[in-house]
């Protein structure tokens, strides 16, 4: 399995944070933001990463992360985002590096205070189609919000103004190769961008979305300046109770 991070985008709702860098290279308590999802694929198994990145400022990237050395990979490869396609988008650009394998894919402002280990070999293990992880969370409208039904998904909303239920969509995702052929189906949404959450939608249509409910913190520090301190202050707190990643 092969893993992506998406780390583009303009990081609008950030400035003027992200007016001269991108939103994640910025600081969350003692790293970049970016550090914590690739530690976070390094420590569940994947070692092949590629990082998707944007902007005006995607040299920093490599000047900060170089081969992956820090996170004890010997190789990382890069490619650029140009405009502000979504993250459905940015995936794609992610097809010629993935060669059919299938693939886990971390938005760059998602950070967990957990594994992912167990649920990538549960997804190996499955004969196709698609993971994901769901959160209960007290705002789910900010998110994608996902409605269960007994054991399997129904469906997945974007940002609903009145959601269904209280589980968001984590920025963690895991696909089969069919996931490049699906983005190619996609329209722009009401925001212009390709969104990921109709890829799910339809890996859901065809009874190939499985999912898991993710038992430690998450948060994404991104999308707000809200966001981006409640990250520090439970990146803080994990690192104060000792919690380390290599
Ligand atoms: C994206 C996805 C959303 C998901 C969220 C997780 O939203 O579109 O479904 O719940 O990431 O962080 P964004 O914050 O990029 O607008």
């Amino acid at each position: 399995m092969k893993g992506i991070v998406l780390a583009g985008g303009l990081g609008t709702r950030l400035m003027p944070l992200t007016k001269v860098t991108n939103k994640h290279l910025l600081p969350v308590y003692n790293r970049p933001m970016i550090y914590f999802p690739i530690e976070t694929m390094v420590e569940g198994g994947i070692r092949d990463i590629l990082v998707v990145t944007g902007g005006s400022n995607a040299g920093d990237f490599l000047r900060l992360l170089g081969n992956g050395k820090q996170f004890g990979l010997s190789h990382l490869n890069y490619t650029y985002q140009e405009g502000e396609g979504g993250i459905a988008e940015a995936l794609s650009l992610a097809r010629d590096f993935a060669e059919d394998e299938r693939i886990v894919v971390l938005l760059g402002d998602n950070i967990i205070g957990g594994s992912i280990g167990n649920a990538v070999r549960a997804f190996e293990a499955q004969p196709g189609g698609a993971k994901i992880f769901l959160k209960r969370v007290p705002d789910a409208h900010r998110f994608g919000v996902a409605t269960v039904e007994g054991d399997r998904v129904v469906a997945i909303e974007e940002k609903p103004a009145n959601p269904q239920s209280d589980l968001a969509v984590v920025g963690i995702y895991m696909y089969d190769s069919s996931v490049f052929d699906i983005i190619q189906t996609l329209k722009p949404s009401g925001r212009g961008e390709l969104e990921i959450t109709d890829v799910n939608n339809s890996f859901i249509s065809s009874g190939a979305m499985t999912f898991e409910v993710l038992d430690c913190w998450w948060t994404d520090a991104g999308t707000s300046f809200d966001s981006l301190l409640r990250a520090a202050n439970m990146v803080a707190s994990w690192v104060k109770e000792g919690h380390v990643r290599p």
